[in-house]
Parts: C-alpha cells; structure tokens; sequence
C-alpha cells in the first residue's frame, strides 16, 4: 500500500514558481499541494541546501559550483530572477528551511538527495541524519504520512542513508528500470521505485507493484498521461503543472 500523497508538486511549486525555492512552497499551498518533491546538494562546507544543477547559470545567477561554495554565500544567492523580476533575489534556500516550512504547513515531503560528483555517500549520510534528527516524533508515531521519503538516483546516497537511518523509507530513482532492479533495490531496502513515466509500461508496471513495491512517477504534465499511469498501477507522481493536475487528482 502507498501511504503518501498520490499527487506531488515538483521542484516546490512546478511551473508556477522559481523551482527548489520557498515561493516554490507558497505556490503549491496556493493550488492546495500539501505534498512537494525537490533536490537537496551539499554545500562546500558540507550543509544540505535546496537546488538541482551542480553549476550555476540556469537557476541561480552567477559562475560557479554548489559544490565549490559555502552555504550562507549560497542563501545569498539569486535563486529566483531566471523565472522573473518579481522572484529576484529569491534565494538558494537551506535545506532546513524547507523542514521548517514543511512542517508548519503540514507539506509531506519527497527528499531527492542529489549529490554532486564524487560527495554521494556523504550527502546520503547529511541528508539522513539531518531529517532523522527533525522527525524523530513522526518517526516515533509509526505513521509514514507523517514523515519524509528520501530518494536518490545514486546508489552510494541510497546505501549511506540506509546505513545512517535505516528507519527512513527510501525510494530508488531509475529512469529506466534495468534487468536487475530488484536485486539493486533488495540491498537498498527501498519501499518504492521511481521512474521516468516515459520509460514505463503496464507490464513493468505491474511487475513493480506484484513484488511489493511501491511505485512513483516523474514527472507527469498532462492529465491524459495522468490517468493512464494510474490505471496501471502507478500509486503516485509528480508534476510541474500544478496548475493542470490538482491535488485530489484522480
Ligand atoms: O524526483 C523526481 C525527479 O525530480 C527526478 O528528476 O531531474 O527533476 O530532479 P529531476
Ligand atoms: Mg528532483
């Protein structure tokens, strides 16, 4: 069974907002999205913060590597100008921000741990320490709504998160399913796969879901799409039109 949203806005607010920042956030609760996935990258000096490209350039303004510079340089950044005069000097935001907000708001969150080259075990590790730390209550209450799913498309994150907080659910990120992937995901101990709707068919599909697991989608932009993934047994997905897919899709 599949105890989260069904419906899950990408990047925080999809396409109606700078992605993998806070007006992010606001947009989804706007269209009524209580479910967000984004990207989590270690800083130079170690700290989780919230993007998805390791260079500068698309999103944040600016030459240079996540990787290759400190975290409160990074909160100073322009996250937001890409998108629009009206998000400028939105920032790069931290990663315990976004559990700040998640949390106040009620907002369940999918955790893309989304390490730069060469940093996977380490970000694994960071990012499961840290939600473990932030959620010891919801973990403690047994309800898995209540606390976050972490998922990676990089082995080495997955296994450090596994050996840092084995009590967290871990999704694998594929994006397209390989002959072994159920041996990969048995040593990864993963609840769910996710995976590029692109490359999915009903038989994978059903073949997923009959060994148990539990199954993911990104990232979904039409409704038509929608609906045919869910007939095969797709338990949920993200989207970036949050504008087009509500949250009580079905
Ligand atoms: O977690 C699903 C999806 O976000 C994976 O791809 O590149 O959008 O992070 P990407
Ligand atoms: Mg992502």
């Amino acid at each position: 069974m599949w105890p989260y949203p069904k419906i899950v806005a990408h990047r925080g607010g999809g396409t109606l907002a700078p992605e993998n920042t806070l007006a992010g956030l606001r947009a989804g609760l706007a269209y009524g999205f209580h479910a967000v996935e984004f990207d989590v990258m270690l800083s130079r000096d170690g700290i989780g913060m919230v993007v998805h490209d390791p260079e500068f350039g698309r999103t944040v303004d600016g030459q240079g590597s996540v990787a290759q510079t400190d975290a409160i340089d990074l909160s100073n950044m322009d996250a937001g100008s890409w998108f629009g005069p009206a998000f400028r000097d939105e920032p790069v935001p931290f990663y315990t921000q976004f559990i700040d907000y998640c949390k106040a708001q009620r907002i369940w969150m999918n955790v893309e741990i989304k390490p730069a080259d060469g940093v996977e075990a380490a970000t694994g590790a960071w990012v499961a320490r840290i939600t473990r730390d932030n959620y010891a209550a919801e973990l403690a209450s047994g309800d898995p709504a209540s606390y976050p799913l972490l998922s990676s498309f990089s082995y080495a994150a997955l296994a450090a998160a596994r050996d840092t907080a084995p009590e967290l659910p871990r999704g694998y990120l594929l994006d397209t399913i390989p002959a072994d992937w159920q041996e990969q995901a048995r040593q990864l101990a993963v609840v769910a796969i996710h995976t590029n709707h692109k490359h999915l068919n009903a038989e994978l599909a059903a073949q997923i879901k009959a060994a148990g697991y539990g199954l993911f989608c990104y990232t979904v932009n039409t409704p038509e799409r929608a609906r045919e993934i869910l007939a095969w047994g797709v338990d949920g997905f993200c989207t970036d039109r949050i504008d087009l897919i509500g949250p009580a899709f079905a």
